[in-house]
């Protein structure tokens, strides 16, 4: 855990503050994330990388808040969007549209034309169709969009299913035995401008040597396109480095990263381009939830708590592991557990068969890493308002999302005149 993560006299803390002291003020639940820690993750990747030409795009999807991506612009970061949406979001957190990389598969002709319009780094093409199409929006606008291709270097990372992105059977990217032939149609094309090569494998990946893999691959092909007089001069090595999740799991550090990276990189003429998400927002962030019931049967005892799989739905769609923690370090006494929330689903679970210091109804309890696909993944169901979202740095903190009320739920619906 981060040193800005402690008991202080039987309190948890995240920095300067009391995390008794943020719900007594925000109520529960909410998240809360540290700047000191995003700051400190960021900085290790800059310094692992400081010996190459190296653009850090922080993976907005991983965690969108505004005051994170302005957090991550203040730092020099750039930015992998996946969508309109999130191009708005770094425009607003006044984050440089010059270094926004834009991936995925099925991007719209507005989404393109906004990039275009924004003076994006390069866009991700993740198929021939999507290239045909930003082709004509480009000679639309009359200008050259500039692009990558995602190659899918058949790769196997190692990783949950749900998240492995480069296996010949996934839908990303173009199949990377293709795409030679696809970088030189684009390369005669009016409306595009090829300056780069992209890949993503996965994410949450312990084991370097699928990364290893999958730059010799790209290093490989920007060679070939480089004596066929394409101008690469990016290569886009995506995210998915692992965090731990567990306290004992040692997953590598961005420096092993940088490493293997850079030994392929040395002696070429390319600038590298990192996706991180997790890697950089996942540790800093917790869940912080309140006790309302405790339920004993016959099989299993559980503790039901005020935040559900529709506030952090990773455990029920991953069968992931988050640790959780007391907020105020009470009892020695153990119970196994299951933590459940108040949705009407099995799945609903943060955690099952859990051994846990005992709780009582009103105490508080922090899930751990959930700094990265938390928040950004919660929805309304059960017509739940999504939860505040909280910054703390040094002994300072600030609500950066208020909890959304009933009349936020909902204000878009409308009953029709034929009912
Ligand atoms: N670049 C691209 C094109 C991606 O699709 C992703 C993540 C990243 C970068 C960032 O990967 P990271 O460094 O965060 O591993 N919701 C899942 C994770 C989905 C990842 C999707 N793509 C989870 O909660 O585990």
């Amino acid at each position: 855990m981060h040193s800005s993560f402690q008991y202080k006299d039987e309190e948890f803390h995240m920095g300067g503050v009391s995390l008794a002291k943020i719900a007594e003020s925000v109520g529960t639940p909410f998240y809360v994330y540290s700047y000191e820690f995003l700051k400190d993750s960021f900085t290790a990747y800059k310094e692992a990388f400081s010996a190459m030409d190296t653009l850090i795009c922080y993976s907005v999807k991983a965690n969108s808040n505004l005051a994170v991506l302005k957090a991550f612009s203040d730092l020099g970061s750039g930015y992998d969007i996946v969508s309109g949406g999130e191009l708005l979001r770094v425009k607003r957190a006044g984050g440089d549209p010059g270094k926004v990389v834009f991936s995925g598969v099925g991007k719209t002709r507005e989404e393109m034309k906004a990039a275009i319009e924004a003076g994006i780094l390069f866009f991700n093409v993740e198929s021939e169709e999507e290239l045909h199409e930003l082709n004509s929006v480009g000679i639309e606008l009359g200008k050259k969009a500039p692009v990558a291709l995602r190659v899918n270097p058949d790769i196997d990372p190692k990783t949950h299913p749900y998240i492995s992105t480069g296996f010949k059977k996934s839908k990303f990217g173009i199949e990377i035995g293709r795409a030679f032939e696809v970088y030189k149609e684009a390369n005669k094309m009016e409306g595009i401008d090829v300056m780069a090569i992209d890949a993503h494998i996965g994410s949450q990946i312990f084991d370097l040597t699928p990364f290893v893999d999958s730059v010799k691959k790209l290093i490989s092909l920007a060679d070939d396109l480089v004596r066929e007089g394409i101008n690469i001069q990016y290569i886009d090595i995506g995210g998915g480095l692992g965090i731990s999740y567990k306290l004992d799991d040692k997953p590598p550090h961005p420096s092993m990263y940088a490493d293997i990276v850079m030994k392929e990189f040395s002696g070429k003429p390319y600038k590298l381009v990192l996706e991180p998400g997790r890697s950089l927002m996942g540790n800093s962030g917790m869940l912080v939830t309140k006790v309302l019931y405790l339920k004993e049967g016959t099989a299993k005892k559980f503790v039901i708590v005020d935040a559900a799989m529709n506030d952090l739905i990773r455990p029920a769609f991953y069968e992931s592991y988050h640790e959780i923690l007391p907020v105020i370090r009470g009892s020695e006494d153990k119970d196994v557990v299951d933590v459940v929330g108040p949705i009407c689903e099995s799945g609903d679970f943060l955690a099952q068969d859990r051994e846990l210091p005992k709780v009582s109804s009103g105490d508080l309890l922090a899930v751990l890493s959930a700094g990265a696909y938390g928040f950004v993944m919660s929805s309304n169901y059960n017509t739940r308002p999504r939860v505040a979202e909280v910054m703390v740095k040094g002994d300072q903190f600030s609500v950066i999302r208020e909890r959304e009320t009933y009349d936020d739920l909902l204000k878009l619906e409308q009953i029709p005149d034929f009912l």
